[in-house]
């Protein structure tokens, strides 16, 4: 059993970096309560910094005014003790990758917060089911992963896992929904849907790059030309962060072997004369 979207009104946050700060902040712009959990204070002031700096984008921009930017900070708690979020109805955590941090959270919070309280975690491709296997309720269990720069993605992928109830699943997309974004859902298999095809995007832009098929330059641009995408490969992996996108193909690639034989699934449309919009039949039918 988990609480449902009205009775949230405080949310945790776990982890102050690019994306808790970020989920931080669109939590509070969209007028929930937030708790803003790390471990040291500096972290907790890195991540206000970073979302002050945020907001005074959209100031400039005129799509908030300096009274929404104020009330928006002041609805963040900034804190380093995970007991903090004992009234929250509902938890994001967005720690780093790494499944013994990840669990050993899971294991604590468990303790903290109320048996009804939802929690989510923003991991890029590590297993839902694993992390909530640190529990025992993993029925309440979602991932909920967020798109950097989080104020301005406007969608979050949803993940069940293995043991995730269906209320925890609805209430994942209507909790991303109340926060102004628009989900899609995904299977807990590696990559789940965003980063399973991004990465080996990133990561053959820069084998590119290294085996001196083009400059550094023009792979990103014949991409943001060529594909009409707003960052080339080389472009999004240092937005996203090298480290990020090691770990993220490291997992893939652990899961998955080698991805680069033609998906079985290209030759069978193929086969069957399925071949796209030319033929009215593709992977979707045109008229
Ligand atoms: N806060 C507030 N506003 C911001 C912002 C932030 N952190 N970052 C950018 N903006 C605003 C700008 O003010 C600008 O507003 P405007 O449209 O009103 O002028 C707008 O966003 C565009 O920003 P810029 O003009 O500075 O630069 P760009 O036009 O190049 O846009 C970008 C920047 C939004 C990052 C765009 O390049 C983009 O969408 N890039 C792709 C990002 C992407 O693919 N993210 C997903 C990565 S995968 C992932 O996160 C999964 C993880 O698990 C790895």
């Amino acid at each position: 059993m988990v609480y449902d979207l009205d009775s949230i009104e405080r949310i945790g946050v776990i982890g102050a970096g690019t994306m808790g700060s970020g989920i931080a902040q669109v939590a509070a712009m969209n007028g929930y309560d937030v708790v803003m959990r790390d471990i040291e204070d500096q972290y907790v002031q890195n991540g206000f910094d970073s979302i002050e700096s945020s907001l005074d984008r959209f100031v400039a921009k005129d799509k908030l005014s300096e009274t929404e930017k104020a009330e928006t900070m002041e609805r963040i708690e900034g804190t380093t003790a995970l007991d903090d979020l004992a009234d929250c109805q509902a938890v994001v955590e967005a720690a780093l990758e790494d499944m013994d941090i990840k669990q050993d959270i899971f294991a604590e919070l468990e303790g903290v917060v109320d048996d009804e309280a939802f929690i989510a975690t923003n991991t890029s491709t590590l297993s839902i089911t694993t992390i909530a296997s640190a529990i025992d309720s993993e029925e309440r269990v979602v991932g909920l992963h967020f798109m950097n720069p989080v104020p301005v993605m406007k969608g979050v992928e949803i993940v069940y896992g293995e043991k995730t109830s269906d209320e925890a699943l609805e209430l994942a997309h209507d909790l991303a929904e109340a926060m102004g974004k628009e989900t899609w859902e995904s299977d807990d298999k590696p990559g789940f849907v965003a980063n399973r095809i991004l990465m080996p995007w990133i990561n053959e832009g820069i084998r590119a790059f290294d085996e001196g098929v083009a400059t550094k330059e023009d792979i990103d641009t014949g991409m943001k030309l060529g594909t009409n995408v707003p960052m080339g490969p080389l472009q999004l992996a240092d937005h996203i962060g090298l480290d990020i996108c090691l770990h993220a193909t490291e997992t893939l690639h652990e899961e998955l072997g080698d991805r680069y034989k033609p998906a079985y699934l290209l030759k069978r449309k193929v086969d069957a004369g399925d071949l796209g919009k030319k033929t009215g039949k593709g992977f979707y039918e045109y008229d």
